[in-house]
């Protein structure tokens, strides 16, 4: 292990994980990291009812077992934008991989290359966009923003993002405050190393106490003019991450958006929202399939990503397991995570007699 520049000591060893389960690697890489960092990979705002929430919100559906359906050795294969992907799952973007492990977001790249999936890189990484750029070979990069108050910044990040080879961009849109994390005020938590991206354009580093300043300097009033603003400037796929209730959905698809990317940020932000989950089936009803529907918060097994493609997803992000893959083995670890949810996906597939997504998507949820 190395230090880093405020004494945070993240780890470094590279192995595959031989996972149980998702639980699991949560708990392992809680016995593993320092606690500020894991508390504020691991915590979620208030309450936690809403991070709670998220995960056993799954249960209130349930998958028929179809037993006569003439299936054999399920396909994931699926894919977006014109992109082929092994599987309908990718990473959600999520700030500062360096908590987990010292290779940063430069690991999880290589993680998620190596399984073959796209690759989502957050305006508060740890690791520049172009080093994580080259760890990967044509594993297209979708690029996550936070809008700035300064719309300099935003078309500057815009235009490094799109040098770097994004493909597509990430508006995160729930992020206009932060949410109530209190293990982290509990913790005095700082960002312990700086990330480039926003230290660059905001001009500020770790000593400035990243984490205020990049909230305090969080443009607030996001609207449609911001969503069309984005997709004219970068002139890319702009995906509205966020999004939690029809009327938003709308509203985005009016403005331009190429895709709906339904989350709650994990119950990091509003807690006492319902359960991602609960919101995903009434969105993918408005949406009516004109744009597609990425869905965070909460997946932690294959159940849970084959019930949101059942509900209405095409594509299925997976957040805090990826990074805990990343503390617990490096690169090897994060694809491991991607192996075990494929896997595990595959399995529920073929008990619940589909052969391919498509047939999930067509499936009704008892
Ligand atoms: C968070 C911010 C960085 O959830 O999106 O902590």
């Amino acid at each position: 292990m190395t230090t880093d520049k405020l004494g945070y000591q993240a780890p470094s060893e590279i192995k595959e994980l031989d996972i149980v389960n998702t639980y699991d690697l949560e708990k392992q890489a809680g016995e593993l990291l320092p606690k500020g960092g894991f508390d504020y990979i691991a915590g979620g705002a208030g309450d936690e009812y809403t991070l709670k929430q998220n995960i056993d919100a799954f249960n209130l559906k349930r998958i028929l077992p179809r037993v006569l359906a003439d299936v054999e050795y399920p396909k994931t294969q699926t894919s977006i934008f014109g992109q082929d992907i092994p599987s309908p799952i990718i990473m959600a973007p999520i700030a500062a991989h360096g908590l987990a492990h010292q290779s940063k977001e430069v690991g999880t790249a290589k993680g998620v290359s190596e399984y073959g999936t796209i690759l989502t890189i957050s305006t508060y990484s740890g690791s520049d966009f172009d080093e994580t750029a080259k760890v990967v070979n044509d594993t297209p990069k979708w690029f996550q923003l936070y809008m700035s108050k300064d719309n300099e910044v935003n078309k500057a990040i815009l235009d490094e993002a799109k040098a770097d080879g994004a493909s597509a961009i990430i508006l995160t849109a729930d992020a206009t405050t932060m949410g109530n994390r209190e293990k982290d005020k509990r913790n005095a938590f700082v960002f312990p190393f700086d990330m480039p991206i926003v230290s660059r354009h905001l001009r500020k580093s770790v000593e400035d106490q990243l984490l205020n300043i990049i909230y305090m300097e969080s443009k607030q009033k996001i609207t449609v003019e911001d969503v069309r603003f984005i997709a004219e400037y970068s002139e890319l796929p702009v995906m509205v991450k966020g999004i939690q209730s029809p009327e938003d959905a709308l509203k985005a698809i009016e403005a331009g958006a190429a895709g709906i990317w339904v989350s709650n940020h994990g119950g990091r932000q509003l807690d006492g929202a319902p359960a991602s989950f609960e919101t995903l089936a009434s969105i993918s009803e408005v949406v009516a399939k004109r744009v597609p529907i990425i869905f965070d918060s909460g997946v932690r097994r294959g159940e849970h990503v084959f019930k949101a493609l059942a509900s209405g997803a095409d594509i299925v992000a997976i957040g805090r397991p990826v990074l805990y893959g990343l503390a617990l083995g490096g690169w090897k670890g994060v694809t491991s995570v991607f192996n075990y949810f494929e896997k595990d996906l595959k399995r529920i597939m073929q008990l619940a007699g589909t052969q391919t997504i498509e047939d999930i998507k067509n499936t009704e949820l008892f």
